[in-house]
């Protein structure tokens, strides 16, 4: 039995490379997950997938139902999630197709559903959150990138946004002075569940787009790019993944 899972983002709903073992269809006591558990192997080792935004791409991010999602993980062993998300780079050292392993989060969303603990009959929990990334999972994601000869930044702020709209120029000229050096619209509240969940979550982030107002997205961000971008970085995605389950 696997403890590791992967939560593929935009432009990896699938995990080309891995043997299907078998899907199955879940519910949690908070509604559904994104889409079907798929159980895949590679080199005898057990993966479980889980599309975020759905098999065919269809939930966008503020209604993705994060609770199910984690819930289901959890309940069904997992101990590790590496989540995979297309991120807005800032920092002028994320240009489009980078990766990188952040380090640190500043929630801008708002209205989602972001807790187990919703008091009532149960306890208040407080989770500590100040390093929202499990360490140990961040470095085994930076070694495997670094071991297949893939560049990968080491660290940096993620900034959740609420989208599903991009941000605006003068947004992400906020965001830089708050100190994010990326920016998606996932990557909240899926880390503080999976920190209340006790379960070891680091994301690796593909930068699609240069984010609002800067290098080429000065003028607009351009779909067809971030597109081609995200295909570029994705295929690095998985070298690192099936070089992670080698190990
Ligand atoms: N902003 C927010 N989320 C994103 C972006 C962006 O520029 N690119 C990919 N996901």
């Amino acid at each position: 039995m696997t403890d590791l899972a992967i939560i593929g983002g935009t432009g990896l709903n699938k995990l080309e490379g891995i043997n299907i073992i078998k899907r199955r269809v879940v519910r949690t006591p908070f509604g559904e997950p994104s889409g079907p558990l798929t159980y895949g192997e590679y080199n005898g080792r057990e993966i479980v997938f889980l599309p975020r935004h759905g098999t065919g791409h269809t939930i966008p991010p503020h209604k993705i139902n994060y609770r199910a999602n984690i819930w289901t993980l959890k309940d069904i062993g997992i101990k590790q999630v590496i989540s995979i998300a297309a991120v807005g780079g800032i920092n002028p050292h994320l240009p489009p197709a980078r990766l990188a392993v952040p380090d640190q989060i500043i929630d801008y969303t708002w209205g989602r559903e972001n807790t187990f603990y919703e008091g009532g009959a149960g306890k208040v929990i407080h989770i500590d959150f100040s390093y929202p990334y499990n360490e140990n999972l961040r470095q085994r994601i930076i070694t495997a990138a670094k071991s297949a000869g893939i560049g990968i930044f080491e660290g940096g702020t993620y900034g959740a946004t609420q989208g599903p709209r991009l941000e605006t120029a003068a947004e992400i000229d906020r965001m830089e002075t708050d100190g994010c050096d990326m920016v998606g619209m996932t990557g909240m509240p899926e880390a503080a569940l999976a920190r209340e969940m006790e379960l070891a979550y680091a994301t690796c982030a593909v930068v699609a787009n240069h984010a609002a107002g800067r290098g080429n997205s000065k003028e607009e961000i351009s779909m067809k790019n971030i597109e081609l971008y995200l295909h570029q970085g994705m295929q690095q995605v998985r070298t690192i993944l099936i070089k992670i389950l080698s190990d």
